[in-house]
C-alpha cells in the first residue's frame, strides 16, 4: 500500500510531482484549515503544513501519522506535546525562508521611516501631502537592535550594515565575516536603539517579552518591527507606547491573525496611523517558497530511504540517561540479545541505543545511554559472551 502525504497548505505544485515520483499518494488541500485536519489527516502517514494549525485532535485522531513537516520555520502552529505523546516526528525547514523575511523586515523599516504606505493611501484618496511626508529621519547611521540573531536576524544584520546602520545583535558580535556590536541586556540597548527588529521564535520564554517594562526602555519615536511571532509582543503595552512615546510599529504578525488565506480581518490596530500591518507574507516569496518546498521534499525522501528525520524538532535534547555503556562485538545474531538480557535482569531503562557496523561487517559497536548504573557483576556476565570484544562503562 502506498504511503499517503497530505499537503494541507499552499505549496508549489511542481514539488507535489516529486512526492508522486517517490511513490507517495499525494492529497493536496491548500485551503484546509485547523478544523478540517482531524478528518483530513486521519489516514495519512505524512502531513505537510505551513501556518495551518495542527491541534491535538488532529494528532489524537490520526491512525497512521508518523511525520509532520512544518514547511517553514516556526512550529508553534503544531501541538508538539500531543505529537510527543504519540511518538510522531515533527520537523521544520529552518533557514530556507530567512532571506525573504529579512527583506520584508528591511522593507518595513524603510516603510516606517518614510511612511510609504501612508503616502500611497493618501495619493489613492486624492490627498497630496509632500510637506508632511518630507519629515522622515533617514536610516543611515541610525542604531538598529536585532532581537534574536538566528538565521533571519543575521540576514537582517547584513542588509542593515549595507545601508550604513549601526547594528547591534543580542549576544552575538560576528556573523559570517561581518562584525556587529554585541549586547546582552535589553535595558542597555533599547534606550539607544532608533530601530528594533524582532526575530525570535514563539516559546514560553519569549511570550510577552515586549511588555510594559520593555516598552518603557524604548526611545521616544523609535521604530519597532515584528516579522517573527505576535505572541512576543504584549499588544496593549505596545499601543500604550505608541500613544505615549510616539513609537511607530510595523508588523507582519499580530494578535488574531486570520488562519485563512483570504477573507476579512478585524483588529484594534486597523485605525492606528502609527501601525503598519502586512498579511504575514514574510516567507512568501517565490524564491523562499521553492526553497522551503525543496527542503520538505528532501526531508521526506530521506525519511523514506533511511528512516532518518532531518531537522527533527521534537527529539529530546536532554534525556534521563546518566550512564553510557559501549559494547564492541562481533556482528552475529544473539550478541545484543544477551547484553539486553543482562540489562533487563537489572531492571535498567535504556534511554537511547545505537548499533553501528565497521566496514566489512565483521565488527559492530553498540552504544547505550542508561538511566541507572550497571554493576561489576553485570559487566562480568556481559563479557562472558564470546562474541563480545570489549565493554566500556562510564557515568555521563
Ligand atoms: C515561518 O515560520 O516560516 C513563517 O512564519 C512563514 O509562515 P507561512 O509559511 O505561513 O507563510
Amino acid at each position: 500500500m502506498k504511503m499517503k502525504v497530505l499537503v494541507a497548505d499552499a505549496f508549489p505544485e511542481k514539488y507535489l510531482d516529486e512526492f508522486k515520483e517517490m511513490g507517495l499518494e499525494v492529497i493536496y488541500s491548500p485551503k484546509a484549515g485547523e478544523n478540517d485536519l482531524p478528518e483530513a489527516a486521519k489516514e495519512v502517514d505524512i502531513l505537510v503544513v505551513r501556518s495551518t494549525v495542527v491541534n491535538s485532535k488532529t494528532i489524537q485522531d490520526s491512525k497512521n501519522l508518523n511525520l509532520i513537516i512544518r514547511a517553514g520555520a516556526g512550529v508553534n502552529n503544531i501541538d508538539v506535546s500531543a505529537a510527543n505523546q504519540k511518538g510522531i516526528y515533527v520537523a521544520n525547514c529552518p533557514g530556507m525562508n530567512s532571506i525573504a523575511v529579512a527583506e520584508l523586515a528591511i522593507g518595513l523599516m524603510i516603510s516606517l521611516d518614510r511612511r510609504i504606505p501612508s503616502n500611497v493611501i493618501d495619493f489613492k484618496n486624492g490627498v497630496w501631502n509632500k510637506g508632511e511626508y518630507s519629515k522622515a529621519e533617514g536610516l543611515y547611521g541610525k542604531t538598529l537592535a536585532i532581537i534574536g540573531v538566528g538565521a533571519i536576524g543575521k540576514e537582517v544584520a547584513k542588509r542593515a550594515l549595507a545601508m550604513g546602520m549601526n547594528v547591534y545583535g543580542k549576544d552575538i558580535s560576528r556573523i559570517e565575516g561581518v562584525a556587529i556590536k554585541d549586547f546582552s541586556e535589553m535595558d542597555q540597548i533599547l534606550p539607544m536603539a532608533d530601530v528594533i527588529s524582532i526575530h525570535l521564535p514563539s516559546t514560553p520564554q519569549t511570550k510577552g517579552l515586549f511588555d510594559k517594562k520593555m516598552f518603557s526602555y524604548l526611545k521616544k519615536g523609535a521604530l519597532l518591527i515584528n516579522t517573527a511571532r505576535a505572541e512576543v509582543i504584549d499588544e496593549d503595552a505596545m499601543i500604550e507606547a505608541i500613544n505615549e512615546k510616539s513609537i511607530r510599529v510595523a508588523l507582519d504578525v499580530f494578535k488574531g491573525e486570520p488562519e485563512d488565506k483570504k477573507g476579512t480581518v478585524t483588529s484594534k490596530l486597523q485605525n492606528n496611523p502609527n501601525v503598519y500591518v502586512t498579511h504575514h507574507i514574510g516567507a512568501s516569496t517565490e524564491q523562499a517558497q521553492n526553497a522551503v518546498a525543496e527542503e520538505t521534499v528532501r526531508i521526506i525522501k530521506q525519511y523514506i530511504e533511511s528512516g532518518l528525520i532531518a531537522h527533527w524538532v521534537n527529539r529530546a535534547k536532554i534525556t534521563d540517561a546518566k550512564y553510557q555503556l559501549v559494547v564492541k562485538h562481533f556482528d552475529r545474531p544473539g550478541v545484543l540479545a544477551s547484553i539486553l538480557h543482562v540489562i533487563r535482569q537489572g531492571n535498567i531503562n535504556i534511554e537511547e541505543i545505537e548499533n553501528i557496523i565497521f566496514q566489512g561487517g565483521v565488527v559492530a559497536c553498540c552504544t547505550m545511554k542508561l538511566k541507572s548504573e550497571v554493576t561489576p557483576e553485570m559487566l562480568k556476565e556481559m563479557k562472558e559472551n564470546a562474541d563480545v570484544i570489549s565493554i566500556s562503562f562510564m557515568a555521563l
